[in-house]
């Protein structure tokens, strides 16, 4: 298939292309470049082994993603454009509902027009809100806590209501859990801009000497060693789902479907510390802080309706996660060279 990525030059999205493109599939990439580095394209096209076709668009720009699309040939749009800073978001609460829903609205406006009827959607675990019992199932009700949760409840929802409007569109809503880890290579990984929100690339970059130490965000939870638990699943595993996604899309009579994709196994904070010091071969320091307000006790999937429906599993280990972000990180101390 000939596939829009849009986000597509970001963290999963673009470890996503590479296995699209690994997979048999056209992966055209579209992206703004506003928290990601033009540098990762090349790293990209090394790892493919050809040319990748990327276009600098900003997807909320209705004529310029109908542009796209009316000329792409396209069969499928994989959606990760967004922007998900939770801190951010609660200050810039406008600016989280005009991009986030912006472009989701305007890539299905134009996928109308032009007659693409397969989507598979970036959406997260955030969508259960704070009180869900775990593991989290799909059929959970959906709720959030700050404006950039509430804009992947509400971009459901728009999914939704299309499909009602238009049952022959195919939509795939993945709800991630803790995306870590990095490409084998180590030349593409996760690159946050400004200080990291996400436990992960912060232990990296103290690990790597970047940063002091890690603040661990409360250690009274009731959670075996106090500290918050979450299911971390390898951006490698994340990728391969939206590759069966896609062809599941392919062969179903159903509008919109709905999976987790984690490991339905919870690492706590403590816990990841540890493994990364193992996996960089020293002691990342860290010290205990007050816990961070909106954070939650526990959070894993219950991932089984992915595994029967898809026959799709998250396989790799926290250790393994912990060795690919390490080798990302320290082949990259800086992240992306600047542009
Ligand atoms: C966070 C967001 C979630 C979003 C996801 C992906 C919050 C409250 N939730 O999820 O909405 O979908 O990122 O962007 O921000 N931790 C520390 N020290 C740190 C950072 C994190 O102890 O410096 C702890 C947290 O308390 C938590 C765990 O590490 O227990 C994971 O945190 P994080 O990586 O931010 O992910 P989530 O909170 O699960």
């Amino acid at each position: 298939m000939r596939i829009l990525v849009s986000g597509g030059a970001g963290y999963i999205g673009s470890h996503t292309t590479l296995q699209l493109i690994a997979a048999g599939h056209d992966a055209v990439i579209v992206d703004d470049f506003s928290r990601s580095k033009h540098s990762v394209v090349p790293r990209l096209e090394a790892l493919a082994g050809r040319p990748i076709e990327v276009h600098e668009v900003d997807t909320t720009v209705r004529p310029a993603t109908d542009g796209l699309l009316a000329d792409g040939a396209f069969e499928a749009v994989v959606h990760f454009a967004g922007l998900k800073a939770v801190g951010e978001s609660v200050e810039q609460p406008l600016a989280y509902y005009a991009n986030n829903l912006g472009s989701t609205l305007s890539l299905l406006e134009a996928m109308r027009r032009h007659d693409v009827r397969t989507i598979v959607f970036s959406s997260s675990a955030t969508v259960y809100g704070e009180n869900a019992p775990v593991p989290m199932k799909e059929d959970f009700p959906t709720s959030a806590t700050n404006p950039y949760g509430w804009t992947k409840v509400m971009q459901e929802q728009i999914f939704r209501d299309a499909a009602v409007a238009d049952p022959s569109l195919r939509v795939a809503l993945l709800r991630y859990f803790n995306p870590v880890g990095a490409h084998a290579s180590g030349t593409i990984g996760e690159d946050p801009s400004g200080i990291p929100n996400n436990l992960m690339p912060l232990i990296a970059q103290v690990a790597v000497g970047r940063r002091d130490k890690v603040l661990i965000y409360g250690d009274d939870y009731p959670t075996p060693d106090g500290t918050g638990r979450r299911d971390y699943l390898h951006v490698e595993d994340l990728a391969a789902g939206h590759v069966a996604a896609l062809a599941h899309l392919a062969t179903t009579d159903t509008s919109v479907s709905t999976w987790n994709l984690g490991t339905g196994r919870p690492t706590s904070v403590r816990e990841m510390v540890d493994a990364f010091s193992r996996a960089c071969g020293h002691a990342v320091p860290f010290e205990v802080a007050p816990r961070r307000p909106g954070d939650i006790a526990e959070s894993y999937a219950d991932p089984s309706r992915a595994e029967s429906e898809l026959g799709w599993r998250a396989e790799r280990t926290v250790d393994e996660m912990c060795a690919d972000t390490w080798r990302w990180q320290s082949q990259n101390p800086d992240g992306y060279p600047e542009d």
